[in-house]
């Protein structure tokens, strides 16, 4: 499975004195049993990537590649794109945006309906698990009354029982504590040591060093450098990009350990 971004633009409000040139020039490419992290300051294009990787941002110009089939709303019914779409999860950033249901059942049952598969419960009940949640009734729980922690996690678990063979995160970590990140990112590990290509967004730049093979930085909507998460360890460079290396000591230490 590979899917290739050749040479994307975006720009919101063209052709105004609001114009905002998104994206520039980007290419990418992504394959299976690989994790990628995309880092880069805010502002600087990460989730208008994650739009346009998620095929949500197809437009005239043939800019994704699937399997090196171009994907376009051109075509009617074109079968490359659903195809693509069905391949694909995102969890995107914030939660609250994706879950439609009043109980966890449901939402499944929706996944069910829109992907065309069979989800089994057990094997859902153990990412739960995995993910720290307790043993209670979660299929009956309505996702509303969760904690902002607890829906993250729950849309995770929803992409990666829907059968997806690219899982793309943006922030997925944002706002959980210590453990549940850990746990959040062994698992999004063995999902692609299963075959699968993710690609998670972070501001966690030791994360990103630790758990990605492969990294792209972005800087006000340009692809800055790619590569091994080495490049992340040149200071001169991120500095360049307003980030930190991951072992950077931010700002002077308020209590020493002594
Ligand atoms: N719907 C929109 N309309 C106008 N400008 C937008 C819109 N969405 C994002 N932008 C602008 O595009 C740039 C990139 O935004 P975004 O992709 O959200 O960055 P990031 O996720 O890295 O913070 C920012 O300057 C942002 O203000
Ligand atoms: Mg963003």
């Amino acid at each position: 499975m590979k899917v290739s971004i050749r040479n994307l633009n975006v720009k919101y409000m063209p052709k105004s004195k609001f114009e905002v040139n998104a994206l520039k020039n980007v290419y990418m490419e992504i394959n299976s049993y690989n994790f990628y992290t995309i880092v880069g300051n805010s502002g600087s294009g990460k989730t208008t990537l994650v739009k346009s990787l998620s095929a949500l941002r197809i437009g005239k110009d043939i800019n994704i590649f699937f399997n090196g089939k171009p994907l376009s709303k051109k075509y009617k019914h074109n079968k490359d794109l659903l195809k693509y779409k069905s391949d694909l999860a995102t969890t995107f950033q914030f939660p609250d945006h994706q879950i439609f249901s009043k109980s966890v059942e449901d939402e499944l049952k929706l996944i069910e309906k829109y992907k065309k598969i069979k989800i089994n419960r057990d094997e859902f009940s153990s990412i739960l698990s995995d993910l720290g949640f307790k043993n209670f009734d979660l299929f009956s729980l309505c996702p509303l009354i969760m904690s902002d922690g607890e829906k993250r996690k729950l849309v995770i678990a929803l992409s990666i029982i829907s059968n997806a063979k690219i899982i793309i995160l943006d922030e997925p970590t944002t706002g959980l504590d210590p453990v549940s990140e850990k746990r959040v990112l062994e698992i999004l590990l063995k999902q692609k040591e299963m075959g699968k290509a993710v690609i998670m967004i972070t501001h966690n730049i030791r994360n990103a060093y630790s758990y990605s093979d492969y990294v792209f930085v972005l800087n006000k909507g340009i692809i800055a450098k790619h590569g091994s998460p080495e490049i992340l360890r040149d200071k001169e460079f991120m500095k360049s990009v307003n980030l930190y290396s991951p072992y950077e000591i931010i700002g002077s230490l308020k209590r020493s350990e002594t």
